[in-house]
């Protein structure tokens, strides 16, 4: 199985290269900039003459598109941009995999939902408030009405360790904590914290039983960010009340949040036999690792 992976140089490309045991996977991404030792091809998503070419030269079983502007407020203050990576981009990559007959993985996420009733199922209906959540929404109908092959994954506040990668929350407050630094939390935005290993294991798996349609994937346990925050604290041995519990109204950010959000996991669950990871499973998991504790044993010293 040869899968193509966008977005290889960021948090959930690594994953998914770090993951791929016996799939054969060709990394992409906006500069040529190896990952994890592996090359990686340069293109630039947004130019449908590079896709098509990507597309064509590489002819993957699967694309598995982790590539997007991801900073919800940024989506909000340049919505140009945004269209065009998270929405015009993946109808590109739609069209070259239906002509190829690939499979087409687009990585969604919870900001679909208002926030108003979570968790949520894949049956309930999206109300995004932010144009990153539209944004997704609309790459979602697109993978959706195009592919037969197509599959949509929803996910949410990605965490774990990756050498190279972008600091997730939990990377930021561990970083924070150890320094002895107060770290804000919200403490009104409720999710499941999911695993970024256990995301791409996942992913990997729904492309070797040729899956499609509309799934949710998130860890096992749900939080607000505070808690999130105080259970780092406690697993790492640090102070818990150097967490400080927020309103997100008072961080006055561009894009609104869904706050009561989630993502139920049921189905996937169903289909691919297990469960997904609860968060201490994950942070045992992640302070296990080897590139964990060699690079940041500075940490804990
Ligand atoms: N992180 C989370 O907590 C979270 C939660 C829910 C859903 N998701 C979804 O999961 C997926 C992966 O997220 P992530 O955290 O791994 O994102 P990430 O770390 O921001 O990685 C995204 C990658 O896409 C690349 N990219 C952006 N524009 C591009 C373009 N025009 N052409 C080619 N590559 C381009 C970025 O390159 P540059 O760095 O050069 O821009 C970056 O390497 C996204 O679809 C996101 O919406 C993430």
């Amino acid at each position: 199985m040869k899968i193509l992976v966008t977005g290889a140089q960021g948090f959930l490309g690594r994953a998914l290269l770090a993951a791929a045991g016996d799939a054969e996977c060709v990394a992409t991404d906006r500069s040529a900039e190896p990952v994890g030792g592996a090359a990686c091809l340069a293109a630039d998503l947004t130019d449908p003459h590079q896709v098509a070419t990507l597309v064509d030269q590489v002819r993957p079983d699967w694309v598995i598109n982790t590539a997007a502007i991801t900073a919800v407020d940024q989506c909000e203050t340049d919505r140009q941009l945004a269209r065009r990576v998270n929405v015009d981009a993946v109808g590109q990559l739609a069209a070259a995999c239906r002509r190829l007959g690939a499979g087409l993985v687009q990585i969604s996420t919870d900001y679909v939902f208002d926030g108003t009733a979570g968790p949520y199922a894949e049956t309930d209906v999206p109300r995004p408030l932010s144009y990153y959540g539209e944004s997704k929404l609309a790459s979602e109908d697109l993978v959706l009405a195009k592919l037969e092959r197509g599959l949509v994954v929803r996910t949410l506040w990605l965490y774990g360790y990756l050498p190279g990668a972008r600091p997730s929350f939990v990377s930021w407050a561990l970083q924070a904590l150890s320094q002895g630094r107060r770290v804000p939390a919200f403490d009104d935005q409720w999710g499941n914290p999911t695993y970024i290993h256990d995301l791409a294991g996942g992913l990997l798996q729904l492309c070797r039983v040729n899956a499609s349609g509309l799934y949710h994937l998130g860890g096992a346990t749900f939080m607000t960010r505070y808690e999130l925050a105080v259970e780092v604290a406690r697993f790492f041995g640090w102070d818990p009340g150097l967490v400080d519990p927020v309103p997100t109204s008072a961080a006055g950010l561009a894009a609104a949040r869904p706050l009561r959000s989630g993502l139920a996991t049921s189905a996937i669950e169903r289909l691919l036999g297990r469960q997904t990871l609860g968060f201490r499973d994950g942070l045992v998991h992640m302070a296990a690792q080897d590139s964990f504790r060699r690079d940041c044993a500075h940490l804990f010293a």
